[in-house]
């Protein structure tokens, strides 16, 4: 390969084109050749390991799919032609650990690609970058040539997914592991119990799974499916089982636990609720030692998250029992009270060989150094464990329940302190207002800004490049087996019932859900109400609106074609014909329809006024503003997204020379 190896910020716009790489590796440089991928193709790996054998094949598959060519795999000696050679010096199938080496070197041209790593995980990252590298030209499908040699800037790239709030079975768990590995994420944090489900077969303590879960809980047998899933994948498995707040489902099975008497029944509602544990009765710290004692056993991994995060402090308030114990002790306010907690927890994890981990609220003075904070509701709180000698990972700002975008989200940088204290980071899946069926669509694709972010050297940071990366990848997550895209249609179809699905079709595509905040404003949630509606289906980031917003943008000029913004306008005029208002679900469309139609035909106006070639007044286009402000406001909590474009058109025509204001 001739190409210049160069750091991945001299590439500068180059990266805005091919190859479509998440995350971008820290340096590449790109060939002029390629390696064609035909009958021919082979796979060779120099190294005996059953984990890496499974990659492997697993990729072998994925590209046969993708391709539609056999492809041959071999493992042992190399000999004859060979069009992927995998070296890996010392191979390591074990449960991986925090500050692994997950380097590889790639180097693919005409004559043949190598891929090589110190130890297997590099093979799976290498591999993944392989699989995102498949391109199809006139004359089938290739490998373009590149030199590639790529190493994470952060050891803790992580998702954590919420099952409490709503119940996620083994497989959803399984095909978003497949996911993290896509993008080369390599934490799974499990937050396992919360006030709506204890979600752990408990052998010492059944109740917890038999009151507390609904009948919705993982076998310790499926725990050890997964963690052996993620593994196989290079991914670390951090349970979380959050207290003592969050802890209701406990006190349905153990009252005795609570700091009131109960009794106590599964929380069906969400926000933050009273039940929290006894943090004074040695009884508490008897039972935590025996359940821990299990669950330690039960992951293999050495960090162990205690949650610890918003604390209603009514219980502790309100016994006198409590109060007193606290007097006793000199604690003046319910965060000493917490600290006191967090203390004997530490120490019983580490009797069992486990480093704490907790939410930013375990950030008291006393706990021990090897403690490491989660950042959540604030930057702040990460620089401020660093300080006081506490590693910590990012999270605040990686809230993928808020439905920010994916922009947003790749801006949000945990920086970095002379100590190596910052491990990295999380994006985080709560899931109230998520089930089963749109889990997908909320964490992918803008979790792989999040993995970018963390794994890809801090230049790498232009947005256009990023987004022009996203698409693709994107689309290959769902052939990975995320089901992102591929649950939206049959949901439209769903709420469609016997009217045009191509209709509710335009809808969806223009609209935007709102995140959490918004959605709990709208109306009252609890873990019965149905998410199937408009909000569900339509994803965070319309890719149709952001291809609008490009037409847009450059079709401002006098003369420019705008055939393709007046048809989709027009489209979206002629919807609400089209939707009928039969059922609940589709009432809701249509008035969003109306909604849309305005902005279509507000579209057409500006488009009519540019066509003119007379310049529109000042007084218009503030009235045309206005409606767009007005149209952008919440409805049916979604966002029109179909008024960016628009406003894009309106805000080139005040700004274009030739379409000069009069007064
Ligand atoms: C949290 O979001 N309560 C950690």
């Amino acid at each position: 390969v001739k190409g210049l190896l160069i750091s991945a910020t001299l590439i500068g716009t180059a990266i805005a084109a091919n190859p479509s790489l998440i995350p971008w590796p820290s340096r590449i440089a790109l060939g002029q050749d390629r390696l064609v991928i035909d009958s021919g193709f082979s796979v060779v790996v120099d190294a005996q390991d059953p984990r890496l054998a499974l990659a492997v094949t697993r990729f072998v598959a994925r590209l046969s799919r993708q391709t539609g060519i056999p492809i041959q795999e071999a493992f042992g000696p190399i000999s004859g032609r060979v069009s992927l050679t995998i070296h890996c010096a010392a191979p390591a199938s074990g449960y991986p650990k925090l500050g692994d080496d997950e380097s590889y070197q790639l180097e693919v041209s005409a004559a043949g690609a190598t891929l090589t790593a110190p130890i297997s995980t590099g093979v799976l990252r290498g591999l993944e970058t392989l699989a995102q590298l498949v391109e199809a030209g006139p004359d089938g499908f290739f490998l373009p040539g590149v030199t590639i040699d790529d190493k994470p800037r952060f050891p803790w790239r992580g998702l954590m997914l919420d099952v409490s709030r709503h119940w996620m079975p083994v497989p959803v768990v399984e095909r978003n592991l497949d996911a993290m590995a896509a993008v080369k994420m390599n934490v799974f944090h499990w937050h396992l119990s919360d006030d709506q489900g204890f979600r752990v077969e408990s052998k010492r303590f059944p109740k917890l799974q038999q009151l507390g879960s609904d009948g919705h809980f993982y076998t310790q047998a499926e725990i050890r499916q997964v963690i052996d899933y993620a593994r196989d994948r290079g991914i670390r498995v951090i349970p979380e089982f959050d207290i003592p707040g969050h802890a209701t489902s406990w006190l349905v099975g153990y009252p005795q636990l609570g700091s009131a008497p109960g009794p106590y029944q599964i929380e069906r509602n969400w926000g933050i609720f009273k039940p929290t544990l006894d943090p004074t009765r040695e009884t508490t710290y008897t039972f935590l030692e025996a359940f821990l004692a299990e669950m330690t056993a039960l992951f293999p991994d050495p960090y162990f998250h205690i949650g610890g995060d918003e604390i209603d402090e009514t219980q502790w308030k309100a016994s006198g029992r409590i109060q007193a114990f606290a007097k006793k002790h000199g604690f003046k306010t319910s965060p000493d009270l917490h600290s006191y907690f967090n203390r004997r927890i530490q120490a019983i994890l580490k009797k069992h060989g486990k480093i704490m981990i907790g939410w930013d609220e375990i950030l008291h003075d006393g706990i021990e150094p090897s403690a490491v904070i989660q950042s959540w509701r604030g930057k702040d709180s990460l620089a401020e464990a660093a300080k006081k000698g506490y590693r910590g990972i990012l999270s605040s700002g990686y809230y993928l329940d808020h439905l920010n975008t994916a922009a947003f989200h790749y801006q949000n940088d945990p920086g970095e302190d002379p100590g190596g204290h910052i491990l990295g980071g999380e994006a985080c899946m709560w899931t109230e207002y998520v089930d089963t069926e749109t889990v997908d669509s909320r964490i992918w694709p803008r979790a792989a800004a999040v993995a970018e972010r963390l794994w890809s050297p801090a230049d790498v940071r232009d947005i256009a490049a990023f987004h022009g990366r996203l698409i693709p990848v994107s689309r290959s997550l769902d052939w990975v087996g995320v089901q992102h895209r591929s649950n939206y249609a049959p949901m439209l179809d769903r709420i469609a019932g016997n009217s045009e699905e191509a209709a509710i079709r335009t809808v969806a595509d223009a609209v935007e859900p709102f995140g959490i905040d918004i959605r709990q404003a709208a109306r009252h949630y609890s873990s019965s109400t149905p998410l199937n509606r408009l909000v569900d289906a339509a994803r965070p980031e319309s890719e149709s609106i952001a291809e609008l917003e490009q037409l847009a943008r450059a079709g401002q000029k006098p003369g420019q074609n705008n055939d393709q913004l007046r048809a989709t306008f027009t489209l979206w005029t002629l919807g609400p014909e089209f939707i009928s208002q039969d059922n609940y679900l589709l009432a809701e469309v249509a008035s969003v329809a109306r909604d849309l139609a305005e902005v279509g035909a507000i579209g057409l106006q500006i488009l009519d006024q540019m066509k003119s070639g007379n310049a529109a007044t000042e007084n218009w286009i503030i009235e045309k503003k206005q409606l767009l402000d007005k149209l952008e406001q919440p409805r049916a909590e979604v966002r029109l997204a179909a008024v960016r474009p628009v406003r894009d058109l309106l805000d080139g025509m005040s700004r274009s020379p030739g379409l000069a204001v009069s007064h």
